[in-house]
């Protein structure tokens, strides 16, 4: 199979890409390197897939692109992320990677014979909800979520308007390996190993529905398979508030944490929780790497990066 992963630098679209070049398949890789965070980690998490005759890599930004490879699957991941930060004057950032990259891709594919068009998007399109249902009216809270919404929107029309076969994922704050260094479980488990202090934002009741990254690949993947108009939940259905999540890196960590509780931050929606009944209907499971296990291996990780091992 010759896919395309957008964003095949960064956290999620890196272990795509790995994953489906160590299945055998073709990957041609897209990627600007925006600098919301180092260009050598996003460097570091292409180190495996660079290795592989079958990987390419397309070094632009997506509105730059004159010509698009032909592929059987397009693996969108390409987008700025971050929910808080999207509060404020750099929304323009936000429009351009997700809404009007979005819309470049499926105008590109719209003739193409595609096997699946994978939109990745997030749990932020739901807003203030109890439990993130698939048929719930989406209000999100953050401009972030906006406009991973309106790339939902941009890809149900094309594919009512020219049959681009999409399916639309809904990520739940994914963590893991190679997670993005301004997400919490990053932030925490770094503050913990180091003896620096934790920022909570508001009283830390809050909760999210983590979901382990691996988990999250394997659905992405089996996701090719599911029906051409899909959107589906990606989470497993627990969650854990961010005062817990500290007790669980402290014991793990074996480190007393320094937290400081300061205002909640815009955009910031107090709980998710991804009901997974249709994610099981399609797949006959659901994410199931509890969140003690993909933290130990997550925080071997960062201990790794700290003493400089690669
Ligand atoms: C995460 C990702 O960052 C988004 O890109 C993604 O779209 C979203 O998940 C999703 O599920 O759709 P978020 O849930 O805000 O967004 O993820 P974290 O950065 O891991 O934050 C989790 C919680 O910890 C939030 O309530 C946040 O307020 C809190 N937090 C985060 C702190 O209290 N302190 C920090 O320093 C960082």
């Amino acid at each position: 199979m010759k896919t395309l992963v957008t964003g095949c630098a960064g956290f999620i679209g890196s272990h795509l890409t790995n994953k489906l070049l160590e299945q055998g398949h073709n990957v041609v890789g897209i990627d600007c390197f925006r600098d919301y965070y180092p260009r050598a980690v996003k460097e570091h998490n292409l180190r495996k897939a660079k290795k592989y005759q079958e990987f390419e890599l397309i070094e632009k930004d997506i509105l730059e692109v004159e010509v698009f490879p032909e592929v059987d699957v397009v693996f969108h991941l390409a987008a700025q992320p971050g929910v808080r930060a999207s509060c404020g004057k750099s929304f323009d950032i936000y429009t351009r990677d997700n809404i009007e990259a979005t819309q470049r891709l499926l105008e590109a594919y719209k003739e193409q014979p595609l096997e699946k068009f994978v939109y990745a998007s997030s749990s932020s399109i739901y807003g203030n909800v109890k439990v993130c249902s698939e048929a719930n009216l989406p209000r999100p809270e953050s401009p972030y979520g906006v406009t991973k919404l309106a790339g939902e929107h941009l890809c149900q029309l094309y594919q009512k308007n020219y049959g681009v076969p999409t399916v639309i994922l809904r990520y739940f704050t994914v963590y893991g390996p190679r997670q993005r260094p301004d997400e919490a479980i990053h932030k925490f488990v770094e503050a913990a190993l180091l003896g620096k202090e934790i920022e909570i934002y508001g009283d830390g009741e809050q909760a999210r529905d983590f979901t382990y990254v691996g988990d999250v690949i394997r659905v992405t993947l089996a996701s090719i398979e599911f029906p051409s108009g899909t959107i589906v939940n990606v989470g497993g259905g627990n969650q854990i508030s961010v005062n817990k999540l500290l007790e669980v890196i402290a014991r793990l960590t074996s480190k007393e944490l320094k937290v400081r509780y300061i205002q909640p931050q815009k955009g910031d929606v107090r709980d998710t929780l991804a009901n997974t009944a249709k994610l099981i209907k399609l797949l006959g499971w659901k994410p199931t790497i509890p969140l003690e296990v993909g933290l130990t291996t997550y925080i071997s990780e960062v201990q790794k990066q700290l003493v400089g091992v690669k």
